[in-house]
């Protein structure tokens, strides 16, 4: 069965001068969910958004907000991000000894769960978590910057992933993040990812956002 196609434009490459007006842009264009990367300056080297610019965003739109944590102890923000209006609150496993603890905490929380994993974490890392996720996110760059390119590599975890979920009987989206194009999104879907996370190929589109978001929905 092929699931609808989900596109994530990420705000990490918007101008941040005018989020509001981009983010009614992508919504006007059609985008499903916006995806905020959240970085710490430790578990990445990059540093960018809290709860305050969430809270922003829910002003900004009636869309779900992905929040995407790239942060070391998540577990001490998630009612933070929750009441700044977060729709899905993805957490890497690789900062969580106790996922499906921190899993049940989201839900708890009345968001939906998301675990994700670095390219370097095979995708056995998730299986404890499988029965308490909403969402899973397959890392397709190093994360910590937007504009990298797509690595090739994680489509063999890409479908490794699906049939996980396939066999668990688990309706989760399986995302995916990291140099998604008009051109990387095709080979993703067909390993099986139903949701796309972009940044660049959306506000740095030289047509613009929603020629970005067509570009990618044609490429389905
Ligand atoms: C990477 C972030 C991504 C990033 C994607 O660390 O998690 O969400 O913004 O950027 P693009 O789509 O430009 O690769
Ligand atoms: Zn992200």
């Amino acid at each position: 069965m092929t699931r609808d196609l989900i596109l994530a434009p990420s705000i990490l490459s918007a101008d941040f001068t005018r989020l509001g007006e981009q983010i009614a842009e992508c919504e006007a264009a059609g985008a499903d969910w916006i995806h905020v990367d959240v970085m710490d300056g430790h578990f990445v080297p990059n540093l960018t958004m809290g709860p305050f610019v969430v809270e922003a965003c829910r002003r900004a739109t009636s869309l779900p907000l992905d929040v995407h944590l790239m942060i070391e102890r998540p577990e001490n923000l998630l009612e933070a991000f929750a009441q700044a209006g977060a729709s899905h609150l993805t957490v890497h496993v690789e900062t969580c000894p106790d996922i499906v603890g921190t899993l049940k905490t989201i839900r708890s929380l009345g968001c939906q769960a998301g675990v994700t994993l670095n390219p370097a974490t095979p995708a056995e890392a998730l299986r404890e978590a499988i029965p308490f996720v909403d969402l899973v996110l397959v890392m397709t760059v190093h994360p910590g910057y937007s504009g990298q390119a797509f690595m090739p590599g994680m489509l063999p975890k890409v479908a490794q992933v699906r049939r996980m979920l396939d066999e668990a009987g688990c309706a989760a989206w399986l995302e995916v993040d990291g140099g998604i194009s008009a051109a990387t999104l095709s080979p993703v879907r067909a390993a099986g990812a139903d949701a796309f996370v972009a940044a660049n190929a959306v506000f740095k589109h030289p047509d613009g956002i929603a020629a970005g978001i067509r570009a990618l929905r044609s490429a389905d």
